[in-house]
């Protein structure tokens, strides 16, 4: 069914509210921006997705531990690590909407609407032409040659400019592409300035300069801090990793896009620490690892790109992002970033503790240098669930609105049904519950038609319905209809919990990467 993408994207929200997937915070207080709560179908498939990572990541690589570290660490690991003096985003207010927004999204998305003109004159000219060259198209049109000069202009203005910290430049960029406040569609707009992203707060009652502590705006330094710690107590060899899960917070200014962008997220985060010299290897290797752990997620592999950063973090030797196919475009969901021996040897500065490996094979110690995979559970949560959330004409004239989620990170595996609430086929249903609740979640139905119990379970994602109908009391047989394809199999009761073991289970995702 063809919906605009503005309105596919609100469908989503409301889909997600309706189902119990994600409310706002504190809703019944009207909200606090940027912030959300998972409900009980939101929080399964939170679960499950970090499940998975956290499988894929640890349980499938001997040389790769996971911890969970604090979110309260002591202040000097802020100024190590950078981001108390540069952990900004660069901010301007239009002086006539009085809205602020962030100066390099600006610019990026004033790059990404002359990109789409690219794509346009393409997609035009595919039309136009037979036996259409794109490749020759791309190097000799000059409208297309015109747009890309302008974009590789725009870049580099923007590249150095925030390599110099210049301030003003980056303003003088946003006046000479001519971009306009969305709201006010003036170009009135303030001086560059730079906004710090954390959270400050006070440990204890005093509250002084030196009480103040910070909510961490990443995962990553937990593992830093603990790297001697897991090295040693758990007699680790290089090349290892560290993987951890857990709340991060952002006092993002542009809190936009429901979920994409919000101030208390939670990341992914694996630290992979090697021998100096060999980063550039386990950087293409994480690379290639990572996408092909998203690719199997089944979401269309088409959704995915690799995008370079213009501007290195100030850890970075080498990042990428992994974009997605969003409803609202391509865009970051995982950074992949080669941060050289910064970290810990910022850390090494700041306690006055040698933070270094002895390598036996050279026989000397060196701070290893890391490769990090950072993925964001909240964006990837929302990449599943728009990738997989349709609405589809049936041939009776009615819409379905279903969730076309990997069967195993579905928050309920399987529903099952008795015909009629009466004859005993209810107290049947109940004993295939009471067989599979063990191994996964499952639900009871019995209230309205069974096409109307179908809906509900799609809406959400159940990948098997069972009913159990008079026959089963005879054939100890079932219907199981198959959520994708609507088809229905008759099995056996006997046989119900392999089937799903074959099919909802985490191993057959492990299996494909
Ligand atoms: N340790 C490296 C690091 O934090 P990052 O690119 O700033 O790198 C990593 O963040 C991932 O965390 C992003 O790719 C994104 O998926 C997620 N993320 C970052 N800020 C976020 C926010 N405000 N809301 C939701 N997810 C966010």
């Amino acid at each position: 069914m063809s919906v605009k993408p503005e309105d596919f994207f609100k469908n989503i929200i409301s889909h997600c509210k309706e189902y119990g997937f994600i409310f706002q915070s504190s809703e019944i207080y009207d909200g606090l921006s940027a912030v959300y709560d998972y409900g009980q179908n939101g929080a399964e498939l939170k679960k499950n997705i970090r499940e998975y990572w956290w499988k894929a990541m640890v349980q499938m690589h001997e040389n790769i531990v996971g911890i969970d570290a604090a979110i309260f660490m002591h202040p000097t690991t802020w100024k190590a690590s950078g981001h108390v003096d540069a952990f900004n985003d660069p901010l301007i207010d239009n002086k006539d909407s009085k809205k602020r927004y962030r100066a390099d999204v600006l610019i990026e998305e004033h790059v990404a609407k002359i990109e789409d003109k690219i794509e346009k004159e393409v997609e035009k000219a595919k039309k136009r032409f037979e036996n259409f060259d794109e490749g020759m198209f791309r190097s000799t049109n000059a409208r297309v040659l015109e747009y890309q000069n302008k974009i590789t202009e725009i870049n580099s203005r923007f590249k150095t400019a925030l390599n110099d910290g210049n301030l003003a430049e980056v303003k003088q960029i946003i006046i000479d592409c001519e971009i306009v406040c969305p709201i006010s569609g003036s170009r009135n707009w303030t001086d560059v300035r730079q906004f710090n992203l954390m959270f400050a707060t006070q440990l204890g009652s005093v509250s002084e300069e030196s009480n103040t502590i910070y909510l961490r705006p990443e995962t990553a330094q937990g593992i830093f801090v603990n790297y001697l710690n897991v090295q040693k107590t758990g007699r680790m060899k290089i090349p290892f990793g560290i993987a951890q899960t857990g709340k991060a917070f952002r006092n993002e200014i542009v809190a936009r896009q429901f979920i994409f962008r919000m101030r208390e997220f939670e990341q992914m985060e694996m630290q992979f620490f090697v021998k100096p010299g060999t980063e550039m290897h386990w950087y293409e290797y994480w690379k290639t690892a990572r996408l092909k752990w998203h690719n199997s997620f089944g979401l269309g592999n088409e959704n995915y790109k690799f995008h370079d950063h213009i501007k290195l973090a100030h850890y970075a030797n080498a990042a990428c992002d992994i974009e997605f196919k969003f409803p609202f475009g391509f865009k970051e969901l995982e950074g992949i970033h080669s941060r050289t021996d910064f970290d810990l040897k910022q850390h090494e500065q700041f306690s006055g503790k040698k933070l270094q490996y002895f390598d036996n094979e050279e026989n000397k110690s060196y701070v290893p240098y890391v490769v990090e995979t950072s993925v964001g559970l909240d964006r990837l949560f929302l990449a599943t669930l728009s990738a997989a959330y349709k609405e589809e004409a049936l041939e009776n004239g009615e819409t379905r609105v279903v969730l076309n989620l990997p069967p195993a990170l579905a928050p309920i595996k399987a529903a099952v049904f008795p015909l009629v609430k009466k004859d005993g086929l209810p107290e049947l249903a109940e004993e295939i519950i009471n067989e599979l609740k063990y191994d996964y979640i499952v639900t009871y139905d019995e209230k309205d038609t069974v096409g109307k119990r179908y809906r509900r379970q799609d809406a959400i994602g159940t990948p098997y319905c069972i009913t159990v109908d008079h026959q089963s009391l005879t054939d100890k047989m079932v219907t199981i209809r198959h959520r994708d394809t609507m088809q229905q199999d008759r099995i056996a009761i006997a046989e119900v919990k392999e089937f799903l073991n074959e099919r909802v289970s985490l191993t057959s995702l492990l299996k494909k990467n």
